[in-house]
C-alpha cells in the first residue's frame, strides 16, 4: 500500500518537502492549494534549487479544497501543515476536520512555539509530529517555489506528559521517508527535545524578525554589521536561551548554537535575505506574531518569568499591525 501525505499549506515549504517526499517510490503526494489551485492544477510545482537542480513536482491530486479531499476519501497516513501560523487570524486545526482517520498522523511544520495545542485540542487521539526547519524558500509566483538554502528538518513526537510508542515509531518513519527524498539532514528527535529546537529557534526568529520590521525593513545581515543592533540582537537571543531551560526544566543541549555563534554566522551570510516576517509586512500580511513572541512570553509568564525585551516588541509590533489593518479597512469604506 502507498504511503498516502496530503500536504495542507502548499506554498514554500510544504510544496518544496511535498516534492522530496513525492521521489519516494512508497509515497503518493497529494495536496489542497488555495490561491495557486489553477496553476498547480494545470503545470504542478516548477522547483527550483542550488541543491536538487529545477524539476517539476506533481501532485498525486491537487485539491482546490479541504472538501474535495474529504470527497476523495482517502485514509491519509501523514497530513503534512505549513500554512503560516496565525492563531489571531484563523484556527487551521478546523481544515482538518473529516480528513483525519485512525492512523493519520498530524505533522507541524511551522514556526514558534504553540503550534500543536489547537490540534492536541481538536484530535486527542491522533498523532501529532512537531517539526521545526531552518530551510529558506519561497514561493515567488504561484507554483514556482525558490529553494534558496538549508534543508535541515527536525521533527519529534509532541507527547506533553505522555508516551506513545506509535507515535515514535510514525516520527522514525516519517524522517525515514524525508532522507529518502535525498533530505538528508532531517533529523529524529524526542518530544522534550524537538521543545528545545523549537525554543532555540525562537532566539533566532523572535530577535531577527520583528527587528527587521522595526528598523524599517533591514536585512538580517545588515542588522547584525550595526553595532547597535548587535547589542539588541544579542541580548534579545540571551533573553531566550536563558528563559528556555527554566520553562523546559532541563539546560539546552551544549551542541546548539550561542547567541555568539548565530550572529558570527548571519554577518558572514551576504545574500541579502529579509525575515518572513518582514516579508509579511512589506506585503500587508499579518504576521506570525503570536507563535514567534505572543505564546514564548504568555508561556514563560505562567512559570512565573518575564522576557522584557521580547515584551517591548511583541508590544510595539502588534500595534502597528493592528494600526496598518485599521488604516486599510478605513480606506476601503
Ligand atoms: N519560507 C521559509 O523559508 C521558512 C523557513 C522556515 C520556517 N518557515 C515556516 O514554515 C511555515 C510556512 O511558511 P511558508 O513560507 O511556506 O509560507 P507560505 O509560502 O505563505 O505558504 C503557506 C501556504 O499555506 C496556504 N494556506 C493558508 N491557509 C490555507 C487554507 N486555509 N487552505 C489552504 N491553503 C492555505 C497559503 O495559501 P495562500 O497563498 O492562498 O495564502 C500558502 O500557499 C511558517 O510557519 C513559516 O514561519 C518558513
Amino acid at each position: 500500500m502507498p504511503i498516502k501525505i496530503l500536504i495542507v499549506g502548499a506554498g514554500a515549504v510544504g510544496a518544496f518537502y511535498a516534492s522530496r517526499l513525492a521521489l519516494v517510490p512508497s509515497t503518493q503526494v497529494s495536496v489542497i492549494c488555495r490561491s495557486n489551485y489553477t496553476v498547480v492544477h494545470a503545470n504542478g510545482f516548477s522547483i527550483s534549487s542550488p541543491k536538487y537542480g529545477s524539476y517539476t513536482f506533481t501532485p498525486h491530486h491537487t485539491f482546490a479544497n479541504p472538501r474535495q479531499a474529504i470527497d476523495s476519501k482517502i485514509k491519509w497516513d501523514y497530513i503534512v501543515v505549513s500554512t503560516k501560523a496565525l492563531p489571531d487570524v484563523s484556527d487551521d486545526s478546523e481544515i482538518l476536520e473529516g480528513l483525519v482517520g485512525d492512523g493519520t498522523s498530524i505533522v507541524l511544520v511551522q514556526n514558534g512555539l504553540g503550534v500543536e495545542e489547537p490540534y492536541l485540542k481538536r484530535f486527542p487521539s491522533a498523532i501529532i509530529l512537531s517539526a521545526v526547519t531552518i530551510v529558506s524558500a519561497a514561493q515567488t509566483e504561484p507554483g514556482i517555489i525558490k529553494h534558496n538554502r538549508w534543508t535541515r528538518i527536525s521533527v519529534g513526537p509532541y507527547l506533553p506528559g505522555s508516551t506513545s510508542w506509535a507515535a515514535i515509531e510514525s516520527n522514525k518513519r516519517f524522517v525515514q521517508l524525508l532522507q529518502a527524498g535525498e533530505i538528508e539532514d532531517a533529523e529524529e528527535y524526542s518530544h522534550s527535545k524537538l521543545q528545545m529546537v523549537r525554543w532555540h529557534k525562537i532566539a533566532i526568529n523572535a530577535s531577527m524578525n520583528p527587528s527587521a520590521v522595526l528598523s524599517n525593513g533591514t536585512t538580517n545581515n545588515a542588522m547584525v554589521l550595526d553595532p547597535e543592533l548587535y547589542i539588541h540582537l544579542k541580548a534579545v537571543m540571551d533573553e531566550v536561551l536563558s528563559t528556555a531551560p527554566k520553562v523546559l526544566g532541563t539546560p539546552l543541549p551544549k551542541e546548539f548554537a550561542t547567541s555568539e555563534a548565530i550572529l558570527a554566522s548571519t554577518q558572514k551570510n551576504t545574500s541579502g535575505s529579509k525575515p518572513s516576517m518582514l516579508l509579511d509586512w512589506e506585503n500587508g500580511k499579518r504576521m506570525e506574531l503570536e507563535v514567534i513572541l505572543g505564546n514564548p512570553i504568555r508561556i514563560a509568564r505562567e512559570k512565573g518569568l518575564e522576557m522584557p525585551r521580547l515584551q517591548t516588541l511583541y508590544a510595539l509590533l502588534r500595534k502597528a499591525q493592528e494600526n496598518r489593518d485599521q488604516a486599510k479597512s478605513q480606506s476601503h469604506l
